[in-house]
C-alpha cells in the first residue's frame, strides 16, 4: 500500500497489523524483520487519533452529533460499547467506548498480541502473568470455600504493571507470556480505546475469552476472593508473583454487555468474521 497522504491512518494501520502479525510466524532467523514490522505498526498506532475514527467523548454541544461522532452510550445504555470495525484470519480491530467509571474485568488472551491504543479519556491498565505450572495444586483457604471442582481452575500469577494510558500514549502491549491478563478501568470521565489483537479470538482454535477473580490473601493466613476480577491488594498482602487469579465458573460479567455498532469513521478492506469479546 502506497504510504500517500490520502490513505486513512486505519486503513495503514490494518495493512501494516496484517503485515506485522503474518510476520510473527515467520521462521528463525527473521527476527530484525518481525521487530522492524511491529515497530512500524506501533508507530502508526501511537499516531492515531478520535478524529481519525470520528469518535469523541459526550458533549451537549449539538455540533458533535451533526458532525456524526460517536461517542459513549447515554446512561440508559451499557457500560461498554465494541465497536467493530474488521476481522481477518490474522487480527481483529475495533474499537471499546468506556462510560466513566467503566470497567472491563481482569480476562485473558490465550496465544494471543494485543495493541491497546487510547483515542480519549484516560484508562488504568491493570496487567498480570499466569505463572508456570499450571494451576494451583492446594489453593489456601477463601472465604467462602471453593467447590473442589473450582480449585482446578486457580493459577499462580503475577501482577506486572498498573500503568494509565492517554491519548498522547503509545500504544499498550500484550502477549501470549506477557501481560496477557488485564482489567481495564474509565479514569477520570470516559474513554475510548482502539483494540487490535493478533490473531483474533477463535474457540474452535483454543483460543475463547475468560474472566478472572483475583484472589487476595487476607490478614492471619486465610484469604479471600477480590471482588471485581483484580480489586486491590490488601494492605500488606500479595507481593508480585504471590497472587492466585480464579478461572473457574466466572462468567461473562452480567454488566458487560456488549452493544456492538460500527465507527462512522473509514470503513476497512478486510472480511468481516464472528462477534467480539475483549
Ligand atoms: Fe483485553
Amino acid at each position: 500500500m502506497p504510504r500517500d497522504s490520502k490513505t486513512p491512518l486505519i486503513q495503514k494501520i490494518a495493512h501494516q497489523a496484517r503485515l506485522s502479525f503474518r510476520g510473527l510466524r515467520a521462521p528463525p532467523g527473521q527476527d530484525q524483520a518481525v521487530a522492524d514490522r511491529l515497530a512500524q505498526l506501533i508507530s502508526l498506532v501511537t499516531a492515531i487519533r478520535a478524529a481519525d475514527l470520528k469518535v469523541a467523548p459526550p458533549t451537549s454541544e449539538p455540533s458533535a452529533a451533526a458532525a456524526g461522532l460517536q461517542g459513549p452510550p447515554g446512561p440508559q445504555g451499557p457500560p461498554v460499547t465494541y465497536m467493530h470495525i474488521c476481522e481477518t484470519e490474522v487480527f481483529s480491530m475495533g474499537v471499546f467506548l468506556l462510560r466513566g467509571g467503566a470497567s472491563i474485568p481482569l480476562h485473558d488472551h490465550p496465544g494471543m498480541n494485543g495493541m491497546l491504543k487510547v483515542l480519549y479519556g484516560t484508562v488504568s491498565v491493570h496487567c498480570f502473568d499466569k505463572l508456570e505450572g499450571g494451576p494451583s495444586p492446594a489453593p489456601p483457604l477463601f472465604r467462602p470455600p471453593l467447590a473442589p471442582a473450582d480449585t482446578a481452575s486457580v493459577w499462580r500469577a503475577a501482577r506486572r504493571s498498573v500503568t494509565q494510558y492517554s491519548e498522547t500514549s503509545g500504544p499498550c502491549l500484550l502477549s501470549p507470556a506477557r501481560d496477557n491478563l488485564h482489567r481495564i478501568d474509565a479514569v477520570d470521565g470516559p474513554a475510548a480505546f482502539l483494540d487490535i489483537l493478533a490473531p483474533p479470538y477463535n474457540p474452535d482454535d483454543g483460543r475463547d475469552c475468560h474472566y478472572y477473580k483475583v484472589l487476595v490473601p487476607a490478614a492471619g493466613g486465610r484469604s479471600q476472593q477480590g471482588g471485581g476480577g483484580g480489586g486491590g491488594v490488601a494492605a500488606g498482602g500479595s507481593p508480585a508473583g504471590g497472587l492466585l487469579v480464579w478461572r473457574g465458573a466466572v462468567p461473562r460479567p452480567p454488566r458487560l454487555r456488549l452493544n456492538q455498532t460500527t465507527p462512522p469513521g473509514p470503513r476497512q478492506d478486510c472480511r468481516l468474521r464472528r462477534r467480539h469479546d475483549p
